[in-house]
């Protein structure tokens, strides 16, 4: 790697100024903000150094992505414990290169068969946001064990044991505490501390935090880990640990059953697919809501030249934030699991919809919330999430997200399992437009149901250039995930950017309601002005994402982790 890099570097050098300066597409820049990690065989970007490494280690060892992929997502399991899990679910696309063929596995949870739409409400008839977010009845039956073992076992080469070895050394003789984890533990002491398995995992036996540097051994963990290696997704979903989950769920007042666990399937779904100025993007199904409308607000920005507009120019903005407040007002209303719910893709991500909605956006004026109703595709038609993504030197693709829903989900651990449950069910609209942990609202097709999932925006997304994949990418951020993949994704199609200098820009997210336009800190305060005379309502926001981005060019993997949360690393293999 280091040698490529310094080739680039020492080649810059003899250029003249101007040749450098004008980026052309397919020319690899290197006179750039940030610079990507480069490699030639393969790469793995994740949220935590160490389980990227766990990817890469098996990408050498001659694995396939699936391969690294699943391994990654057990280290993470480990060493992310806010967002990485055994208790959760999530969704992964897998490109294939031996086909082209590309597949959207959904794993996401599953409601239990005796979840009900009113199950959140009180006897005011108000959502119990505490039932709904902190309690055993917050958890969804978990997809994660099935969705990495059926991966694995279809597009796979290596065996659950193989790829499960790493996590479990790393939960079995610990890992090293970073500052970022140990911070997170110190904040929420106070919470997690309640549930007394989650104590003893996360805290020191006389309640002490741990401080970076120090070790965190995860015993249970490591056992439940052993166990999925020998008995597979079975041990999971209808063995020892099923029956360690199911006592813990109904100990804590829970609604999940043996059978729940046992009845729980991956979805193996048709990619959502669209085009944007002659590239292909292919991303995730409902659901998730992600993939629809990332392609609903690119058919709707196709309508522009925002290459020309400028990147984060107060006239891109404006555009891309009218488009968001359309996207958003659909998905209130049309959005929900496609196995329960007609939900019209084909017309919300159909070019003539994008070019109607276009046609209602005016260039200079920002249009209030409270005019925008979802708008009628039919007659055209019939806090913590973690992102990561991995390329082989056999040209496949993996694109994952997966999570708990909130940092460390419900806070619940299962006692004697080592790992903690979602709190998913809280992406369902517990009541038609009252908004849940992410502001989000929804309506009947999002409503609580048994053996429904929860409505996702999570965001796994692939790049075509040529028919060959480009970019591999995905983020958290709850409702913010999808504004925050459309902007990498505009980065790069528009605005030509090399993969780490379009994960670093400045964000903005608009979600139709609230009606307001959140801005990350960086953006200038002229551009700000400027979008507040155009009549946009601008609040500063928190870090908006945590991209885990991979791009291919030129028989090379440009591998960029985004700096906004720490401990996030690329790791390529050479
Ligand atoms: O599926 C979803 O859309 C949410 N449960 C994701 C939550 C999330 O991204 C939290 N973190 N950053």
């Amino acid at each position: 790697m280091g040698y490529i890099y310094n080739f680039l570097l020492c080649f810059a050098m003899l250029l003249p100024v101007t040749v450098i300066a004008a980026a052309q597409p397919g020319i690899i820049r290197y006179d750039t903000l940030h610079h990507p990690v480069i490699a030639r065989q393969g790469m793995v970007v994740s949220q935590r150094m160490i389980a990227s490494q766990v990817g890469a280690d098996i990408l050498a060892a001659g694995g396939n992505a699936v391969d690294a992929a699943v391994a990654t997502g057990f280290a993470l399991a480990v060493t992310l414990p806010r967002a990485g899990n055994l208790g959760g679910g999530g969704f992964m696309l897998v490109y294939l290169a031996a086909t082209g063929e590309t597949l959207a596995l959904d794993y996401r949870e599953m409601a239990p068969a005796l979840a009900s739409r009113d199950m959140f409400l009180d006897e005011a008839g108000n959502v119990d946001q505490k039932k709904a977010r902190y309690s055993a009845l917050s958890s969804g039956v978990p997809g994660t064990v099935a969705g990495f073992a059926y991966a694995l076992k279809t597009y796979g080469t290596m065996t659950l044991k193989e790829v499960l070895k790493p996590a479990i050394r790393l939960a079995d003789k610990g890992f090293v505490v970073t500052w970022d984890l140990a911070e997170i533990l110190k904040a929420r002491q106070d919470s997690l501390t309640r549930h007394p398995a989650t104590a003893a995992a996360f805290y020191k036996a006389n309640g002490d935090t741990y401080e970076p540097g120090e070790i965190l051994i995860q015993k249970d963990l490591a056992k439940t880990l052993k166990a999925i290696a020998k008995g597979g997704s079975e041990a999971f979903y209808s063995g020892p640990i099923g029956k360690l989950i199911i006592a813990e769920i109904q100990r804590q007042g829970g609604v999940m059953t043996l059978e729940d666990l046992k009845n729980y399937s991956v979805q193996n779904r048709t990619p959502i697919k669209g085009t944007y100025r002659g590239f292909e993007i292919v991303s995730m199904p409902p659901s998730s809501s992600g993939g629809v409308h990332i392609i609903q607000m690119l058919n709707i920005l196709e309508q522009y030249p925002i290459a020309e507009y400028g990147a984060n120019s107060a006239k891109t903005i404006h555009l891309m934030t009218e488009a968001m407040k359309l996207a958003y007002a659909d998905r209130s209303e049309y959005l929900g699991d496609q196995d329960f719910y007609d939900v019209p893709t084909k017309g919300l991500t159909s070019k003539a919809y994008g070019k109607q909605l276009a046609s209602t956006i005016q260039l200079d004026k920002a249009r209030p919330s409270s005019e925008i109703k979802a708008g009628n595709p039919l007659p055209f038609e019939s806090p913590d999430t973690t992102h990561y993504s991995v390329a082989d030197q056999f040209g496949n693709v993996v694109s994952n997200t997966y999570t708990l829903n909130f940092s460390f989900g419900s806070g619940i651990m299962v006692t004697g399992a080592g790992f903690l449950m979602n709190n998913e069910m809280d992406d369902f609209s517990a009541k038609p437009s009252v908004a849940n942990g992410f502001g989000l609202i929804g309506k009947e097709a999002n409503a609580i149901e048994p053996g429904k999932r929860p409505l996702s925006s999570m965001t796994p997304t692939l790049i075509f250039k040529d028919g060959a994949p480009y970019v591999v990418t995905g983020s958290p951020g709850g409702s913010r995930i999808i504004t925050t993949v459309l902007q990498l994704l505009v980065n790069v199609m528009d605005h030509n950017m090399n993969i780490a200098e379009a994960s670093v820009q400045p964000r903005f997210h608009h979600q139709w309601l609230p009606d307001r336009l959140q801005m990350e800190p960086g953006h200038s305060s002229d551009t700000e002005a400027r979008l507040k005379s155009m009549g946009h309502n601008i609040t500063s926001s928190s870090s908006q994402g945590s991209l885990q981005s991979i791009m291919l060019q030129k028989g090379l993997f440009f591998g960029a982790s985004d700096t906004r949360r720490p401990g996030a690393g690329a790791v390529g293999v050479n």
